[in-house]
């Protein structure tokens, strides 16, 4: 074997199988692991000594909406700061590309606010993403709203057999070009509409190439199991892979509703490809909605466009100050504007955190001003909070749920492991350290205890800063082959 660029020596592996850890060396060439073993008699031009140190595969951030901070902010520092050396983007039925329109709809996430960054077609993206060269990878999904936006004229309907034409031939567009899948916002305005019959007939499209559906569905709280049922059922309908988003039971009448789901989920794996990811935090987040509300025992206001001193105050605050509005209205009064919602127990979130078969996905938001901290904290969380201070499960569980799991699931080839001939995608960390430091009041910090982060083989992250090395790719689905999952 030719000379190694890099040998990372004396750690202890964990290697992303969720098999036990081992000690042992790794050595990089190029952009893959060429050697993991004890490399005693091996020398290269650079070694790092990572004795008291976890070697991991990179983690893999399973829901994101990064479509924009991977172009905005090509370090990504709230990623590589924890880790993550890939990102799945265009989740909750919200993709930059393809977007057709000249205007923005009402009921448009935020993430489409500026038109420098939306792109008609799913490969001007890829291409974005190619020269903006950010410091992580990337998989691309297709938004349902997305496409909604661009086909029909009225929202607050179900697409006609012309409208889901139109969406499939943009949606073929970006499977071509390298998308690997479709996301679904059932529960968003300007999706609320659309039939199981109409994502199933959209989704159908990508039955020859494997591609995937993950679903932010229709109701995670009173009809969470309904929800997770029509999920399955167009999964089946369109067949093709689902990956139920963010998993959760909202509001304090549902609270325990986890432990009907995630049996329902067990039983429907039986039969269908059917997984989901889950991030580690009692509250939710996303834009402003009235609707939502009075669900939640808190709400907290993490950007406001119109009173930008809105941002960062709890929104009951907020309504005293208007002279004792209800929440709905005062929400009615502020919008456009961002929330975090206190909605979830921590006993379900705990159990889907546990469950052998989650993935996890940090779901931030990164255009928020005050953002959720599950955007800088998600994994260092599971793995101190989670995995080692509450032994919720082992170490070498938590790190498959970040890696080998959901590399099978999304068939990432050759990421999410540390062996031979993978890609050089790696974490190097302290297990006794790692620990999220991003709360609510100051959400913008890096995690304790992760010491580099290396991508396609160069370092990213080290010592907590960014290197300002940029070897992130796009990773497009791959045509002619079968995921495994
Ligand atoms: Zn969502
Ligand atoms: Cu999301």
């Amino acid at each position: 074997m030719s000379r190694p660029d890099l040998i990372l020596r004396g750690g202890t592996v964990i290697d992303g199988s969720g098999g036990a850890r081992f000690a042992a060396d790794v050595a990089i060439a190029g952009d893959r692991i060429a050697a993991v073993g004890d490399l005693g008699g091996m020398a290269a031009a650079s070694e790092v000594d990572c004795s008291g140190l976890v070697v991991a595969p990179g983690f893999i951030d399973v829901h994101t909406h990064d479509d924009r901070y991977l172009l905005e902010e090509p370090l990504v520092p709230a990623k590589a700061s924890q880790g993550v050396t890939t990102v799945v983007v265009g989740n909750c039925g919200s993709s930059l590309a393809p977007y057709t329109r000249a205007d923005l709809p009402k009921q448009a996430s935020a993430m489409l606010d500026d038109p420098r960054w939306r792109f008609p077609t799913a490969g001007q993206y890829f291409e974005a993403l190619d020269a903006g060269r950010p410091a992580i990878n990337a998989a691309v999904l297709v938004g349902h709203r997305s496409l909604r936006f661009n086909c029909m004229d009225d929202l607050e309907r179900p697409a006609t057999g012309d409208e889901i034409r139109l969406m499939r031939g943009q949606l073929r567009e970006a499977l071509d070009a390298g998308a690997i899948g479709i996301s679904t916002g059932l529960f968003y305005p300007g999706a609320q509409q659309a039939t199981k019959e109409e994502v199933a007939d959209l989704a159908s499209e990508m039955r020859a190439d494997d591609g995937i559906y993950t679903a932010h569905i229709r109701d995670e709280g009173d009809r969470l199991l309904e929800s997770i049922e029509e999920a399955a059922e167009i999964g089946r309908m369109a067949g093709v892979q689902v990956i139920l988003s963010h998993h959760k039971a909202a509001g304090r009448t549902n609270f325990g509703k986890t432990a009907q789901s995630l049996p329902l989920i067990e039983k429907l794996r039986k039969s269908q490809r059917i997984g989901f990811d889950v991030y580690p935090y009692i509250a939710s987040s996303t834009a402003l909605l009235p609707g939502i509300v009075d669900r939640a025992e808190r709400v907290h206001i993490t950007w406001c466009k119109g009173r930008p001193e809105f941002a960062n105050r709890d929104l009951d605050e907020v309504a005293r100050e208007l002279g004792g509005l209800t929440r709905a209205d005062t929400a009615r009064a502020v919008i456009p504007a961002g929330a975090i919602y206190f909605t979830m127990d921590e006993a379900d979130v705990t159990r889907v955190v546990a469950h052998p078969h989650s993935m996890i996905g940090s779901d931030g938001v990164p255009w928020d001003s005050f953002p959720h901290p599950r955007l800088w904290g998600t994994f260092p969380r599971v793995l101190g909070r989670y995995a080692r201070d509450q032994g919720l499960m082992s170490l070498e569980q938590a790190v498959h749920k970040m890696t080998g799991l959901p590399a099978a699931e999304f068939g990432f080839k050759d990421r999410g492991a540390v062996r031979e001939g993978a890609f050089a995608d790696l974490v190097l960390f302290d297990a006794g350290m790692v620990a999220d430091r991003a709360t609510f009041e100051e959400p913008k910090q890096p995690a304790a205890g992760i010491a580099r982060v290396l991508v396609n083989g160069e370092t990213v992250w080290q010592d907590g800063a960014s290197t300002g090395a940029r070897p992130g790719r796009a990773l497009r689905r791959q045509t002619g082959t079968t995921r495994g999952a």
